[in-house]
């Protein structure tokens, strides 16, 4: 291992050394018996090969010179054998380095995924969903790259190769000399396109997120684009992204086809050389035609296993983008952790409180500067304010998505920082704004509340969140598929299967962020008689923006800048003349009104 290293630093530039010593510490040693089979099958084929340069001496002398008939069987025997063996060692090569490679790929995926899933909110803010499936797809898949080309490249063409330099210089010493010198000429010229082409792959990777972050754009927001007629923008986005790619594929394309012409012409003037040479060289006396023919075959075989390492540079350093990519995922430092220490959340009425937290996004954009709070256990707490004043954020700590810089968020006098994410995360249910529901049926976006709940259960809780109903009008009842993000779903039937999933979950602490997008009256009906079951008798937060929730919360919370302005049932705060009174008058939403 460590001579291969030594052989390495030679190819690699040096920001890429350390990138290739992890890869292959990382992936080597949990392949390592499919890599050794693949490389024994690689240094047959590499000593096959060069016996095949070497067996075509005796062809030429015993077939054309001597004309023996049982040293020219033995020879035809030789050579059928020779075949044989290195398609046999082909075959093995194959199979085995594949099995390894895709073995990689299946567990450099596995990783990165667990990693990202460990991830807080702040990480998915910083690489967007495209980012993430590009190195999840395509990295991935460059880290095997890499090391099939490393190993193909160090054993069975820099094998091949020395095994045909062998031929040659013993068939022709002095001959071997000239094609010598031109060698490496080329290896040089090849080597000066390796930076080019290495500036160009990044700013191509680069453009290819683009085109996946359109198409998702497109996909997601399909509604606004139609809406406001954004097709032409839309096209013209893509186009820019589209031509760019395409641009720097030919330009990649151009310089990658420069390295085999230059080394092709010179080879072919090699070989024009050697023939002159040798053909004097034979005439002069003193050598076997054999010998001639086995060099010209070493020499015209060794092409291509030169050319590949001549090149393996450019494939390497390209590859090797993919990696460190794949690697950035890898290594994004966890933030918020569970603690070496965590225990379960001990159960409890479901008291949450603030104490001088204080709490920003961003280092100097302090949001909480030491933020007192009480959310009192089995009451519902409607938080309300203006846009920007905190809401989301008071819920986000709640429940630990992101951690206070200072002071702590408790739940029954527990900080969240010392128990379990799962514990803490199986006593809070929580209903979005977005409804968002997964690809699959009704059924099991509504299981996703509790791990292994029964039929009863599920139809329980979907019946308490007045879903069942309309669940039984649908053709295939509960296993009726909602499409993408509940596609196939109305607004107001998505808001119920995810209140029916917060039902089923049954937890003592629910928190709530109120659509703000206006339902029918019908259905708001429907969801605010669900809504009721969901809240009794759990410790609800919700960030309320209608008037009808906020009158029906026990304590109403007024939140500005980040600051409690006001606290206290709804009848007291009306009856001053403070913040909560503004509010009511400019910012709450009306209800839908009766029936029609
Ligand atoms: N992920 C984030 N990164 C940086 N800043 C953020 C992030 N999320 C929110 N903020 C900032 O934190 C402040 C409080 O935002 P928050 O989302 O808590 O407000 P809100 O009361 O929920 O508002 P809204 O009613 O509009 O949802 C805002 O100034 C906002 O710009
Ligand atoms: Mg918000």
């Amino acid at each position: 291992m460590k001579g291969t290293f030594r052989m390495l630093d030679k190819y690699i530039s040096d920001n890429n050394k350390g990138l290739v010593r992890r890869l292959l510490s990382e992936n080597f040693k949990t392949q390592a018996p499919w890599y050794a089979i693949a490389i024994v099958a690689m240094l047959t084929i590499a000593g096959m090969t060069s016996a095949s340069a070497w067996i075509i001496r005796d062809i030429v002398n015993e077939t054309v010179v001597s004309k023996d008939l049982d040293k020219v069987l033995k020879v035809a025997g030789i050579v059928a054998l020779i075949f044989t063996l290195k398609g046999i060692a082909a075959y093995t090569q194959d199979v085995f380095l594949n099995k390894a490679g895709n073995n990689i790929i299946a567990r450099s995926q596995s990783r990165i995924y667990a990693h990202i899933l460990k991830q807080d909110m702040a990480f998915y803010t910083r690489f967007p969903s495209s980012e993430l499936l590009m190195r999840l797809t395509t990295n991935a898949q460059a880290a095997r790259q890499v090391i099939d080309l490393l190993v193909t490249s160090f054993v069975r063409d820099l094998f091949s190769l020395i095994g045909l330099i062998a031929v040659m210089v013993i068939q022709q010493p002095v001959l071997s000399l000239v094609s010598f010198i031109v060698g490496p000429a080329a290896i040089i010229g090849i080597r000066t396109l390796t930076k080019r082409v290495r500036r160009i792959m990044e700013a191509e990777l680069l453009s290819l997120g683009k085109i996946i972050e359109n198409v998702q754009e497109t996909a997601n927001g399909i509604r606004v684009i139609k809406a406001f007629s954004l097709e032409n923008e839309m096209q013209a986005r893509m186009q820019a992204h589209v031509s760019d790619v395409e641009r720097r594929a030919n330009s990649i394309a151009r310089l990658e086809a420069a390295s085999s012409p230059i080394m092709e012409t010179l080879s072919g003037f090699a070989i024009a050389i050697v023939t002159a040479l040798n053909a004097i060289w034979v005439l002069k006396g003193g050598h076997s035609p054999g010998e001639l023919v086995s060099f010209i075959a070493a020499l015209l075989l060794a092409y291509d296993p030169a050319k590949r390492l001549a090149r393996m540079r450019v494939s390497l350093e390209s590859g090797l983008i993919g990696v460190r990519k794949m690697y950035e995922l890898m290594d994004a430092p966890l933030t918020l952790t569970e603690s070496e220490k965590a225990i379960d959340l001990a159960p409890g009425p479901g008291e949450v409180r603030f104490d001088k937290v204080h709490f920003g996004y961003q280092d100097g954009q302090p949001i909480f500067d030491g933020l007192d709070l009480r959310f009192e256990a089995g009451k519902t707490t409607a938080l309300v304010g203006a846009s920007g004043s905190g809401k989301s954020s008071i819920i986000n700590l709640v429940m630990r998505l992101y951690d206070p810089q200072s002071g702590s968020v408790t739940i029954d006098g527990q900080d969240l920082k010392a128990v379990t994410f799962r514990s803490l995360r199986e006593r809070i249910s929580y209903v979005g704004q977005d409804t968002y529901l997964f690809s699959g049926t009704i059924r099991h976006n509504i299981a996703l509340g509790r791990a292994n709940a029964t039929e009863e259960d599920i139809i329980a809780a979907a019946k308490a969140a007045n879903a069942h109903d309309f669940i039984m009008q649908l053709p295939q009842g509960y296993d009726s598929d909602v499409g993408e993000n509940g596609g196939k779903l109305s607004g107001g039937q998505k808001q119920r299967l995810t209140i029916a999933r917060a039902m089923l979950r049954n937890a003592e602490i629910l928190i709530l962020d109120e659509a703000t997008s206006a339902l029918d009256s019908v259905s708001e009906t429907l969801i605010r008689e669900a809504m009721a079951r969901l809240t009794a008798g759990r410790t609800t937060i919700i960030i309320a923006h209608r008037l009808s929730t906020v009158t029906q919360a026990d304590t109403i919370m007024v939140l500005d800048k980040g600051k409690v302005v006001e606290t206290g049932p709804q009848a007291e705060l009306l009856s001053r003349e403070g913040p909560y009174r503004r509010l009511y008058e400019l910012q709450l939403l009306p209800d839908a009104g009766p029936p029609a």
